[in-house]
């Protein structure tokens, strides 16, 4: 079950406090990242495209794999959130982009999860490895028009609104504009 690239490549964990850490994801978290997927299908298939291409853990693993071959490329890396020693949601880098040291942050919660200010956390911690360890100088976070729970972690965290994509992602059967948020590494370490 377990590649070779997975083997070689380092596993990476960030601890965010004494409840929650990130983790790289593994070939062993796929059966409990699926079950996380499919009990919150109706939930997470509301803004996320990829809920009903994912019918089976052989599909999860596959996309744990994906992560593992990005990161292994040095393009960025997702991980597993863990909080009080449960699976919780994922959080990851889009592939970066080092021509112009700038990558985008994508993540989802399961609904039981939400309400704790796990993600904004989380997401500031992603923010900081960044900024930080990786050397980027800008960070996105796309947020579909209406999704206030998801605009509100950028929003949080200090991020400028930077414009429109209008019409930017299929969601089954409709279009939704997404809202572009980014931080740049000047400004975050002026608010920090
Ligand atoms: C987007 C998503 C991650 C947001 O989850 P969330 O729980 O609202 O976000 P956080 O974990 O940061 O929690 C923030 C909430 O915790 C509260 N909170 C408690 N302690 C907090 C703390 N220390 N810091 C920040 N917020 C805290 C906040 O007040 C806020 O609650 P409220 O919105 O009910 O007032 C989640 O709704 C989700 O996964 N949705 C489906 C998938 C999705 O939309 N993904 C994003 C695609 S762009």
């Amino acid at each position: 079950m377990t590649s070779r690239r997975e083997r070689n490549a380092p596993e990476l964990r960030i601890n965010i406090d004494s409840d929650t850490y990130l983790h790289t994801l593994t070939a062993r978290d796929a059966p409990q990242l699926f079950a996380l997927t499919d009990q919150n299908r109706l939930y997470l298939r509301k803004w996320l495209p990829w809920v009903d291409a994912t019918q089976s853990v052989e599909d999860t693993l596959a996309f744990i794999q994906s992560t593992w071959t990005q990161y292994a490329n040095n393009e960025g890396f997702s991980c597993g959130i863990w909080y009080k020693h449960q699976l919780a949601g994922t959080i990851g880098y889009h592939s970066i982009d080092w021509s112009n040291r700038k990558v985008e942050i994508g993540y989802w919660l399961a609904a039981v999860f939400q309400g704790k200010g796990i993600m904004t956390r989380s997401c500031r911690a992603m923010v900081v490895y960044a900024f930080d360890t990786l050397q980027l100088r800008k960070i996105e976070i796309r947020c579909a028009v209406g999704n206030h729970r998801s605009c509100a972690i950028p929003q949080r965290l200090g991020f400028r609104p930077e414009g429109l994509i209008r019409q930017a992602e299929w969601l089954y059967d409709h279009f939704v504009d997404l809202t572009v948020y980014a931080m740049l590494a000047h400004d975050w370490k002026q608010e920090v």
